[in-house]
This record gives structure tokens, sequence and C-alpha cells, in this order.
């Protein structure tokens, strides 16, 4: 298993699910020091195997390099989770064009950028689990978050049109959508009984990739929640303080 945003709380949870089944595992992310704490978890845990390298997914250049070492260190992956993301202040977005396309950057740009290599290579494998975590944010744009909303919706279309294309090879794309979950990126956010823990989410995330699931919502609760609120007309909507 190939994991990229690796020190994600919610990617962690997955990563121990696998591990307590002897998974052996390759990790990306930014900081060498907190890979090295959480390979040490997954290890006592039960993992195989488990590598780390270090990766700023906002270095375009350095992908391939570490994919490489990823299908070096494992041979064909069986499961790939991209969990990366960063949630900028809306507000201080529509006073800050730079700010705006960093987080296009980060949640679109470089998630498109890794997924095409990376599904070229599991498509010559002809098998494979393509996880990647965007957002119930993405469904539909609400004036408190519409920039985070249309990069994670713009990953979903994107997902979506791979989903199709790998079909005929045998390699699954899965589109995760989390709701609300209490991780080091919503910290700072006041909570409501819709939160659901990093664990709860990474164990149903889990649950997700070995069901084969094309799209999941986490937890499930999401979907017919999401179903009202795209549902909703547009000339309603609009009025909504959401
Ligand atoms: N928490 C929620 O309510 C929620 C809801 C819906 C979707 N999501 C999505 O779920 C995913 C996981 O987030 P989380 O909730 O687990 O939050 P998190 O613990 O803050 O994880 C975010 C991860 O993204 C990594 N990251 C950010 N920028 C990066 C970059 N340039 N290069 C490499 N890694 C980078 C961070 O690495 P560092 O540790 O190096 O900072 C961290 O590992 C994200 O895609 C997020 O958008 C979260």
């Amino acid at each position: 298993m190939l994991i990229v945003g690796a020190s994600s709380a919610m990617a962690v949870e997955v990563a121990r699910a696998y591990a307590e089944g002897g998974a052996r595992l390759f990790l990306l992310g930014r900081h060498p020091e907190r890979l090295a704490a959480i390979a040490d978890d997954l290890r006592v845990r039960g993992a195989r195997h488990v590598e780390t390298a270090v990766l700023d997914l906002l270095d375009l250049d350095a992908h391939e390099p570490a994919l490489e070492s990823a299908f070096a260190a494992l041979g064909a992956l069986d499961v790939v989770l991209v969990a990366h993301g960063i949630l900028p202040d809306q507000r201080e977005c529509e006073a800050n064009v730079a700010l705006t396309l960093n987080a296009m950057d980060v949640n679109f740009r470089s998630a498109v950028a890794l997924l095409t290599p990376l599904a070229n290579r599991l498509e010559s494998q002809r098998s494979g689990k393509l996880a990647v975590i965007t957002s119930v944010a993405g469904d539909r744009g609400r004036q408190s978050n519409y920039v985070y909303g249309a990069a994670k919706g713009g990953l979903g279309i994107f997902l979506q049109g791979l989903r199709n294309r790998m079909h005929r090879s045998g390699v699954v794309v899965l589109t995760l959508k989390p709701g609300f979950v209490d991780t080091p990126m919503t910290a700072e956010m006041p909570k409501n009984p819709l939160y659901a823990s990093a664990r709860r989410a990474g164990r149903a995330i889990h649950r997700a990739i070995e069901g084969g699931r094309d799209v999941a919502y986490i937890p499930w609760f999401w979907r017919p929640i999401m179903c009202v609120v795209n549902n909703l007309p547009e000339a309603f909507f609009k009025r909504l303080r959401l």
C-alpha cells in the first residue's frame, strides 16, 4: 500500500487498519520525523514492512522519483490512498488571490499531477485500488468554503473520468467524501454532533476500499444529507447562510 499525505490523521487510522492485517506500506509526506514515528507505530501494530520518503506535493518535479521509489520498494501496488489537503480560510481567500491559488494548487493541481502517472502505472499492472480523499464540500458550493469546495469538486470530476477510463483495466478508482472529521485540519473549528473521530473515519475508509466501492461518504450518513443538499433548488439555496 502507498499512502500519499501519510501524516494526515485520517490516513494514519487507515494505515493502522492495514497494518493490523500485516500489510506492507510505503508512506509519503513532508516531515521525516513524523513519518518515522508513524512507521514505528505501524510496525508495532503488525505491518510486515514500512518505508517512508519525503515528498512535498507542491514540488511537482519530485512526484515521479517518489513514485519510482514506492514501486521499487513494494513492486506492484494493491492500494494507493491519496490523503493530502489543506483547508484555507475562506474569508482570507476572498481578499487574497495567492492564498486562493495555493489552495487550488495543493488540493487540486498537485493531486491531478500525481494521479496522472500513478494511474498509468496501475493501468499497466492491470490491478489496484486508487482511493482519493475529496470532501462533501465538493458536492455543492457554499459561501463558507467554496474555494476549498471548488478544488475538491474539480478533483471529484477528474476521478469520475479516471474511473470510467480505468474500468476496463480492472483498476478501481474510489472517491472518498468525508463530512466533518475531528483532525488537526479542523482543530480550530467549533464542533457539532455531525463530527466523526479520525478513527471512525479511517475505519470507514478502510471498509470502503476493501469493499471495492466507487464513491463513499464518510461516515455513511453524509450520503442522505448531501442528497438533500444537492437537490435544493438554486433559487432557494442561494438565500441560505451556509
Ligand atoms: N477533517 C475534515 O473535516 C475533512 C473533511 C473532508 C475532507 N477532508 C480531507 O481529508 C484529507 C485528510 O485530512 P485530515 O482531516 O486528516 O487533516 P490533516 O491531519 O491536517 O491532514 C492533512 C495532510 O495533508 C498534508 N499536506 C498538506 N499540504 C501538503 C503538501 N504540500 N505536501 C504534502 N502533504 C501535504 C499534511 O502534511 P503535514 O503533516 O506535513 O502538514 C497532512 O498530512 C484531506 O484531503 C482533507 O482535505 C478532511
